[in-house]
């Protein structure tokens, strides 16, 4: 048994340069990161972002083209997978069928060697823990999808892994089951801490479950961050564009200063300033992010003529597509605390200190 902090927190998971190439596809280009002991960070982007292949390289199915990885102190790099006492939870489950719930459970800890009554004793620790107790006995076909995805993730506890490997785990289930299963994961990670990478391209389960995000896109971690920070401060128009929703404008950088940044917007016929950020440069694309509850109607101050072309009650809230006068389309998100009709004639305003102007990529 290892220590107590070890117990509760598992081990840091780290990459230092690591990438993997494949002929001429980066899969993953030279990425620094670091998840913490006890951490759940989620890795989200696009298909083909690299994800997989980064979550492979932890888990020592793939070696790096270049770099390392390191799980705690200790340099993993060439350690083959069996010897990294990290746990894997698949997407399709990859359960052995004609085994029972418990012996798919025990599989991991008969290969380790460890004595009969052990073996027994965490078997029913672990289905205890995905509330499967009664079910050792069960054929794996005899069971519901949501299920098996426990044994699996039970499977991969079972080991005490010092990092918790999770690729997609929900992708076979339906919406209602996924909501479920995904409380259950975040509840298991508050009670016990162990380090864990996980996989997603659904942004709102990567919300819920985890501590940090880390968004890829082409082969690249493109930011990291809690929840907030994305929202709020996202590095580029891409991140704005896959973490919450988003109004993205076109718009083109006319000055940088060493703290503020000015673009025009033609959408709004007019020039803006905001935070400067890395890859703002004069005359370079961008785009000016407003989100739709920084949206005004009937403003005080200046503001656009715009109408109504969609009302959509969500119970407190409505959310209203507005048509500017040269056809560009903004979401607005309010309380619903008056009727608008559809074809009204309104004003649109923004709460300028909200206005984001971001690199286009
Ligand atoms: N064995 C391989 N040979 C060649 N190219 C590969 C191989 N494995 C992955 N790739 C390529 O590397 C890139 C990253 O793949 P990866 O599987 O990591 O993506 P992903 O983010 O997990 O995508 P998805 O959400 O579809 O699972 C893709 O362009 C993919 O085509
Ligand atoms: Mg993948």
């Amino acid at each position: 048994m290892s220590s107590a902090q070890t117990q509760s927190l598992g081990l840091g998971l780290r990459f230092t340069g690591a990438s993997k190439t494949y002929g001429t596809v980066e899969a993953l280009r030279p990425t620094d990161l670091a998840v913490n002991p006890g951490e759940f960070l989620t890795l989200l982007g696009p298909s083909g972002s690299g994800k997989t292949t980064l979550l492979n390289l932890a888990a020592g199915y793939l070696e790096p083209t270049s770099g390392s990885v390191f799980i705690g102190e200790r340099d993993v790099t060439r350690v083959p997978a069996r010897r990294r006492n990290v746990g894997m939870v698949f997407q399709n489950y990859a359960l052995f069928p004609h085994m029972t719930v418990a012996n798919n459970v025990a599989y991991g800890l008969k290969v380790r060697g460890l004595p009969k009554a052990e073996v027994e004793r965490r078997v029913a620790a672990a289905l205890a823990l995905v509330q499967l107790d009664d079910f050792g006995g069960r054929a794996i076909q005899q069971l519901s999808g949501g299920q098996q995805q426990r044994v699996a993730l039970a499977r991969a506890l079972v080991i005490e892994p010092d990092v918790l490997l999770m690729d997609e785990p929900l992708g076979a289930l339906d919406r209602q089951l996924r909501k479920i299963v995904q409380l259950e994961l975040r509840r298991l990670h508050e009670a016990h801490r162990r380090t864990t990478v996980y996989v997603t391209h659904d942004q709102e389960e990567a919300l819920v479950l985890s501590d940090r995000v880390a968004v890829m896109r082409n082969g690249r971690v493109v930011q990291i961050g809690t929840a907030a920070e994305l929202y709020g401060r996202p590095a580029d128009a891409f991140v704005a564009g896959f973490i919450g929703e988003s109004n993205l404008l076109p718009a083109k950088v006319t000055a940088v200063t060493s703290g503020t940044a000015e673009a025009e917007v033609p959408a709004l016929g007019r020039r803006v300033t905001s935070d400067v950020l890395p890859g703002l440069a004069v005359g370079a694309p961008a785009r000016l992010l407003i989100r739709p509850e920084h949206l005004q109607l009937d403003p005080a101050g200046e503001a656009l003529e715009a109408t109504v072309e969609e009302v959509v009650y969500l119970g407190e809230l409505v959310a209203l597509t507005l048509v500017l006068a040269d056809g560009t389309r903004l979401w607005l998100r309010r309380f619903a605390d008056r009727e608008i009709p559809r074809g009204a004639r309104v004003r649109v305003g923004w709460l300028p200190d909200a206005l984001r102007i971001l690199p286009e990529q």
